[in-house]
């Protein structure tokens, strides 16, 4: 027996193990196996087949559960829609009710929910216990206050219709709640699959919908793999997928979802830089390395598993990492004193051990806790490499497991260029006692989440969501709400008709024969502030609304799209500019345009328009312009009132980058503007494929633009054939976000298309919008569309 001078000195402490006799009687009483949770009860499966849930630190059967069918998820999605009727139509003061009961049973139940939780995922009891139950239960509070809210705050919005949900096995109860409160807030019925791992506490949620009288068919829960999974999303009755998981399977759903209309989020993975400059408290740094990466067995999309540290402090920081790692307790996840668990399952060790030998094979130094670790259980040691390069596997692959990988840096710049280097963007952690230092790597990072001097924080009241192939969409807080929205308007819109146009009059450094003005008066494209000849060296017949040939536009390729979005990619400095500024440039747009309105508006009477609907286009083209010019310096930011005292959050609304906007053919002037504006306003630059219907109307604003300080590349216009255009800034990993008006099948293809970079992509599904029509063309749902919002978390005081 240790003497008490020896535990005061290795200050080991004995087990502390969490009763969990009350679930294993629940497992008892659900030993023949589960059914899925639909249209209020629990139904046994179409199919035949069991998956076996295991306890990861044990190997033991908890249960089985059914692997979903087709004809499973075909009764959840009918139970859904049955149960939309009057779910949508209840006040938001019933939903709000309803939300409010769940919360109660959630925290009434919440020691039964941690101990199932740990037993299912294999986390430790620290964590069930702490965060993620008690975050499930706020995620249903707060939501219950949207619900209330939702009438007066989400003027003009509606519940999108039945849901379908797939979540991940690393935060299973947690996930659920991110998903099924925000979805039931704002009106909306779900079908939910949880991971095949881990589905036991969401059929123990189950349970509380009935208890605490959620009418049937709001939630129900099929269980299964990815099969069952992928059946969910083709289900032609489902509206929204939502999904969190791994980037592969995310790109699979993008391109399953391309042209059904569903609308779409992702959550998916990460690899976030976690920077410590070399005035970080260096001890609480530490700690943050330990919530980092450590937290949930490093099976967290936001881990900071890139470890950059400023070369001063480099030695004296792994010196002491080194230190803590080696005190980290692995073991038995329900005892109360341990740090760290088992893995989730046998399959998800193997991939963290082969990815862990890959980095060792490339040259990185392995350095790994000396903690005993249990004889059976999925266990993986906390595990350290330094000697790496930016470049190599562990510093690119999320492992999703206890593995950081270590580098240095030496100025702030370098800090953020390797922080962004990286094809994920969900999260950054960046500590340094200078607030200069810290908000400036927080302005750089390419992320959804900064933690200032922290990490891994999150909170209802907060977005959470990537950028770059990390994802879209943002769960949590009010800009989460709107992944379950839909404007009314869209509901309103016709479908369209897209004409034909035939680029096969393209001629070639000749003038055409019927007598139209020669090749050298061909409108040229407008790359980087600067007309450019089209690659191809071939132009096309623009013809005005009786089929007279009234010109010549570039017929634009590949190369001039790249070409273009090369250009805007330089003009960075557009998007730092200050806000008034870009203001500045809208009304100096705006001013321009007017000196030429006649000219203008001539050029729109000959597609066939009046002079009166031709000047009314050109006027009403102004009044948007001033509309984005006001909205430049007003579309702001919120500080969301996180649940927590000394910390603040600032949700900054910031553009992405490069955009691609792809032209209808009605009002050609009136709707470029209404897609370029906003885009503009907000800090983008932007690549414009005009309609090859009147193209020159595109062509003659280049010339407005360089008159009006537009910095060259803030703004690039590539004529030619729509789709083919689309086409290639869809693939186009520099762009990302592109709006699409076009056809049905064109938006279908674009959607496709942005599979390679996971780019944000709006399109309007063959449906034409009224551009004369405020509500429909202007105003919230394109400035929240222009930006993607980044929440910094900045803690305050001692
Ligand atoms: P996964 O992405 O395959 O699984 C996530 C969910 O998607 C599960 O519910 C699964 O059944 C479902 N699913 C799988 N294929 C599907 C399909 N074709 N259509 C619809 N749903 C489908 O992740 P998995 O295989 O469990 O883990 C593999 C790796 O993915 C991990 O090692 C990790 O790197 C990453 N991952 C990332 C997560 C994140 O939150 N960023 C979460 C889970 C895994």
């Amino acid at each position: 027996m240790p003497s008490v001078t020896d535990i005061l000195e290795t200050m080991d402490y004995g087990p502390a193990p969490e009763q969990n006799s009350h679930v294993k009687e629940w497992l008892a009483l659900h030993s023949h196996g589960f059914g899925h949770f639909i249209d209020g009860r629990f139904v046994p499966s179409a199919g035949r087949q069991w998956i076996e849930v295991e306890n990861p630190a044990t190997g033991e059967v908890l249960g089985r559960v059914p692997q979903g069918t087709d004809a499973d998820v075909d009764a959840a999605v009918k139970a859904a829609r049955k149960a939309f009727v009057s779910w949508s139509k209840l006040p938001g003061h019933g939903r709000a009710k309803h939300l409010y009961a769940l919360a109660r049973h959630i925290q009434k139940r919440e020691r039964f929910f941690a101990v199932l939780e740990t037993m299912d995922n294999g986390k430790t009891i620290r964590e069930s216990r702490d965060i993620d139950i008690p975050l499930v239960a706020r995620h249903f509070y707060h939501h219950a206050g949207w619900a209330e809210l939702l009438d007066s705050e989400f003027k003009g919005y509606g519940p999108v219709g039945v849901c379908g949900q797939i979540i991940p096995w690393n935060f299973p109860l947690l996930m659920l709640a991110w998903k099924i409160a925000p979805a039931l807030a704002a009106g909306n019925t779900v079908v939910l699959k949880p991971a095949e791992f881990t589905p036991l506490t969401a059929l123990a949620f189950a349970e509380a919908c009935i208890e605490a009288g959620l009418p049937k068919g709001v939630v129900n829960i099929v269980t299964g793999d990815g099969d069952t999974g992928a059946a969910l999303v083709a289900h032609p009755d489902v509206n929204k997928i939502a999904f969190t998981g791994s980037t592969e399977v995310g790109r699979l759903i993008r391109v399953a979802t391309a042209g059904s209309g569903k609308k779409l989020s992702l959550e998916l993975g990460g690899k976030s830089p976690f920077i410590v400059f070399e005035d970080a408290d260096l001890d609480a740094a530490v700690e943050g390395v330990v919530d980092a990466v450590w937290f949930n067995q490093g099976q967290v999309c936001c881990a900071g598993t890139r470890l950059l540290v400023q070369e001063g402090v480099a030695q004296r920081f792994i010196a002491k990492l080194r230190k803590r790692m080696e005190q980290l307790r692995v073991g038995d996840p329900l005892d109360k004193s341990t740090d760290m668990g088992p893995l989730v399952a046998p399959v998800q060790l193997a991939r963290v051990t082969s990815l862990v030998k890959k980095g060792e094979s490339e040259g990185g130094t392995l350095l790994q806790a000396p903690s005993p670790l249990p004889g059976k259980g999925s266990y993986f040691p906390p595990s350290l490499f330094i000697d790496v390069d930016a470049a190599s596997t562990v510093m690119q692959e999320e492992i999703f497991g206890p593995v950081v990988a270590a580098m240095t840096f030496r100025t702030p710049e370098e800090a953020a260029a390797i922080g962004n280097h990286t094809r994920y963007g969900l999260a950054a952690s960046v500590w340094s006692e200078n607030i200069n230092v810290a908000l400036d790597a927080a302005s750089r990072l390419k992320a959804g989440v900064v933690w200032i001097n922290s990490t891994n924080l999150f909170d209802a009241a907060a977005g959470f969501g990537g950028y770059k192939e990390s994802g879209f969409g943002r769960e949590g807080g009010r800009e989460g709400l709107y992944e379950y929205l839909s404007a009314d308007w869209l509901k309103d819109l016709r479908p369209g008709k897209v004409a034909k146009v035939a680029l096969s009059g393209a001629t070639a450094g000749v003038a055409p024969a019927d007598g139209t003005p020669s090749i050298d008066r061909t409108a040229k494209l407008y790359v980087g502030g600067k007309q450019a000849r089209p690659d191809s060296g071939y132009s096309f017949a623009v013809k005005d609304a009786k089929g007279k040939v009234i010109g010549q536009a570039g017929l634009g390729n590949r190369k001039d799209i790249r070409n273009a979005v090369e250009a805007a990619v330089k003009a960075g400095a557009w998007s730092s500019a200050a806000a008034h500024n870009r203001a500045q440039v809208l009304y100096f747009i705006a001013e321009n345009l007017e000196a030429r309105a006649a000219e203008f508006a001539a050029r729109l009477q000959q597609g066939g328009v009046s002079a009166k609907a031709a000047g009314r286009e050109v006027e009403q083209s102004l009044a948007r312009i001033f509309f984005y010019a006001a909205q430049a310096d007003k579309y702001d930011g919120r500080i969301h009132a996180t649940n927590s005292k000394k910390q603040t959050t600032l949700a900054f609304n910031e553009p992405w980058g490069v955009v691609g906007l792809v032209c209808p053919d009605e009002q050609p002037l009136l709707a470029m503007v209404s897609l370029l504006m906003p885009a503009l306003a907000l800090g983008n630059r932007a690549v414009v494929v005009p309609s090859p219907v009147m193209p020159l109307v595109a062509t003659d604003f280049y010339q407005v633009l360089d008159t009006s300080d537009v910095p060259g590349g803030a703004v690039n216009i590539v004529t030619g054939a729509r789709d083919e255009l689309a086409k290639t800034l869809a693939e186009h990993d520099e762009v990302a976000a592109l709006w699409y008006h076009g056809s049905a099948e064109g938006s279908a293809m674009v959607e496709k298309a942005s599979a390679g970079n996971l780019k944000a992509t709006w399109v309007n599904g063959g449906k034409t919008f009224d551009w004369f029509a405020a509500e429909q063309a202007q105003g919230a749902e394109y400035l929240r569309r222009a930006t993607q919002v980044k929440n910094i978390w900045i803690p305050y005081g001692e």
